[in-house]
């Protein structure tokens, strides 16, 4: 399985002090082969998130394609592709995406409709994770009882607790102390020995013990690639 990223781009307009066009990723193309380890890295505003959006397929492109294996994300039907994400793709969001009325356990199981024959399996996995990341205690909570960084970690076992094939980061460690930032490093590389392919963005250099597959993203473009570098 190979996610495809061919000649991308997506231009929003801005409404600041007056209109005008933002390119936040431009003519962008890379290939997330299975088992790969990727870090985008590029400072604020340079696109990172407007691309992981892009591949997790909550944006559309403006131009270009993303190929999921041999689904075109631009020619299949929406259903089609939720089905998909849900299954293949373990999202942690930038921003909060949790529902407020649910609570945490809830969020990190909620969106796993196609488990619900195992989720007595993923209770206890979901279990696990929150045991190793320290926040059980919190399992009952509701989002708005959470710090910032409790939140991030619960993003991060709503991702990893259905096994899925892609994962997608976004500044998974922005809000984490450094103990925590090991501990969920070392989540996504035990993700990584098992066969999933991790994809970070980050504008603050993180530390791997792994070689990963580094892009360099600046105002929207990949200006530098190093495969299999030590960042
Ligand atoms: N929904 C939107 N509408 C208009 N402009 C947007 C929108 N989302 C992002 N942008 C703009 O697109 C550009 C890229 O934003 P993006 O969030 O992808 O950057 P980033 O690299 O993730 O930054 P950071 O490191 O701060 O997270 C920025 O100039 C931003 O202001
Ligand atoms: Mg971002």
């Amino acid at each position: 399985m190979i996610v495809k990223v061919i000649s991308v781009s997506k231009v929003y307009e801005g409404h600041g002090n007056k209109p005008h066009i933002i390119n936040a990723v431009e003519n962008v193309s890379i290939d997330i082969n299975e088992g790969s380890y990727t870090l985008i890295f590029g400072p604020t505003g340079s696109g990172k998130t407007t691309l992981l959006s892009l591949i997790a397929g909550i944006i559309y492109p403006t131009d270009g394609e993303i190929v999921f294996h041999n689904i075109h994300l631009s020619s299949s039907n929406d259903s089609k592709i939720s089905l998909f994400r849900e299954r293949y793709i373990g999202y942690i969001p930038q921003n909060t995406l949790f529902i407020k009325e649910l609570t945490v356990l809830e969020n990190i199981l909620s969106p796993n409709s196609f488990l619900k024959r195992r989720m007595r399996k993923l209770k206890s996995y979901a279990f696990e994770l929150l045991e190793r990341l320290k926040l059980s205690e919190k399992a009952q909570a509701r989002p708005f009882e959470l710090s910032g960084g409790e939140v991030k970690k619960a993003m991060v076992i709503r991702a990893l607790v259905k096994k899925p094939m892609f994962i997608l980061a976004d500044e998974p460690c922005s809000e984490l102390d450094k103990e925590s930032t090991k501990e969920v490093i070392n989540l996504f590389n035990e993700e990584h020995e098992r066969g999933s392919a991790v994809i970070i963005a980050s504008h603050n250099p993180i530390q791997f013990k792994k070689r990963v597959d580094l892009y360099t993203m600046v105002r929207g473009q990949i200006i530098e690639y190093k495969k299999g570098g030590k960042n």
